[in-house]
């Protein structure tokens, strides 16, 4: 499969794409989701090399069905955790990590504040789809 380049969005590009986001991650601070993920970096990739580490890559992580990474081993509590994984299961899920899957392997305690956690959602989900002319001709158009 050939991967489009990853490539920079320009200011403009990422305003128009965010503009699709549901509130409040329409008008979430990028910038600081961004410093937010670096609490996930550790274990976790964005990019599309699909690279699992000690968790499961998070590229495409919007749309996809819970405990669906290729090729990554996932706990039983994940396993049954039913959900597709969206702003909304993504904001309850990181809220408490450990409350919301019981059980579950990801050691990190979660983002209880609202703001850090919208701004992270909000830049997970512009980071983790595919940087392209498309995804940005059809946030344009959806204006
Ligand atoms: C110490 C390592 C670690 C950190 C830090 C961490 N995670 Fe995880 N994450 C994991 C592991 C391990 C799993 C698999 C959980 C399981 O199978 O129970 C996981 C699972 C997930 C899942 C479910 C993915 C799927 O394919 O169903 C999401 C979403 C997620 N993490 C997001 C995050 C975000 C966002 C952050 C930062 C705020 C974060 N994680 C921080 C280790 C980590």
């Amino acid at each position: 499969m050939v991967m489009a380049e990853p490539r920079e969005y320009t200011a403009a590009e990422k305003a128009a794409i965010q503009a699709t986001f549901p509130a409040p991650f329409n008008t979430a601070d990028l910038e600081a989701g961004e410093k937010q993920f670096n609490k996930c970096r550790a274990c976790h990739t964005i990019t599309p090399d699909g690279m699992n580490m000690t968790g499961p890559h998070l590229y495409g992580v919007f749309g996809r069905h819970s405990a669906t990474a290729k090729g990554y081993t996932y706990s039983d509590a994940m396993m049954k955790h039913n959900v597709t994984w969206d702003f909304k299961t993504l904001d309850v899920y990181l809220a408490a990590p450990q409350e919301v899957v019981k059980g579950t392997k990801m050691g990190f305690m979660g983002l209880p504040n609202e703001t850090d956690r919208h701004n992270l959602i909000a830049y997970l989900a512009l980071e983790t789809q595919p940087h392209d002319a498309a995804a940005v001709a059809s946030a344009s158009a959806s204006k």
